[in-house]
C-alpha cells in the first residue's frame, strides 16, 4: 500500500511543509484500511485512480482547513471518504446508473460508516460533497471546503494539469 500511496504522492505535485506529516497521521487509519486500498482499483478521471484523486482532495481540503484554522483532521477524513464507492463508472450491475452524480454520495456515506467511525463533520463532507446535485446545503465550512476542492482536483485531473510537488522528505514521512 505504501508504494501505491508514494506513487500518488509523487504526482501530487504540492510543496513538502511541516504540516505534511501532520497530514500523513491524520489518514493513517483510513489509508490502510483494505476497502479503501482498492479504491486504487477504479478509475476516477482519465488516468487518475479514485484513490489518487480521493487523497488529491483530501491533502488540499486539509491544507485549506489548516490555513483558516478550521478543522482539518475532519476534512482531511471526511476528503479521503468523499467517494468511498466500489464500482466502476462503466460497470454493468453498478447500483445508480442514471443518478450516479446525485447518489454516490449516499453510497460514500454508507461504506463509511460501516468500516469506520464519523464524526458529524466528516458525515456532512461526504453526503454534501456534490453540492449543488445533492441541493440540500453544506452545513459546516469544512464541507464546503471539499465541495470546491473536489471540483478544482476533477477539473486539474481532466486537464491533466498537476497540481502541486510532494518531495522526498515528505514521501520519508509518510514511510514513517
Ligand atoms: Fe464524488
Ligand atoms: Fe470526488
Amino acid at each position: 500500500m505504501l508504494t501505491i500511496l508514494k506513487k500518488i504522492l509523487s504526482k501530487l505535485t504540492f510543496r513538502s511543509t511541516h504540516h505534511d506529516d501532520e497530514y500523513a497521521g491524520c489518514i493513517n487509519d483510513l489509508i490502510n484500511h483494505e476497502e479503501v486500498k482498492s479504491l486504487e482499483n477504479y478509475v476516477q478521471h482519465k488516468n487518475i485512480t479514485r484513490l489518487h484523486h480521493s487523497i488529491s482532495v483530501s491533502y488540499h481540503s486539509f491544507k485549506v482547513c489548516k490555513f483558516f484554522g478550521w478543522d482539518h483532521l475532519s476534512a482531511a477524513r471526511g476528503g479521503l471518504l468523499h467517494d468511498f464507492y466500489l464500482y466502476g463508472w462503466e460497470d454493468e450491475d453498478r447500483p445508480s446508473k442514471r443518478m450516479h452524480g446525485f447518489l454516490h454520495p449516499k453510497i460514500a456515506l454508507e461504506n463509511a460508516t460501516k468500516h469506520f467511525q464519523l464524526n458529524k463533520r466528516e458525515k456532512d463532507i461526504i453526503r454534501k460533497h456534490m453540492w449543488p446535485m445533492t441541493i440540500s446545503l453544506p452545513k459546516c465550512k469544512e464541507a464546503w471546503v471539499v465541495v470546491a476542492v473536489d471540483k478544482y482536483c476533477a477539473i486539474m485531473e481532466l486537464f491533466n494539469v498537476q497540481t502541486k510537488v510532494t518531495d522526498d522528505e515528505f514521501l520519508a514521512r509518510v514511510d514513517g
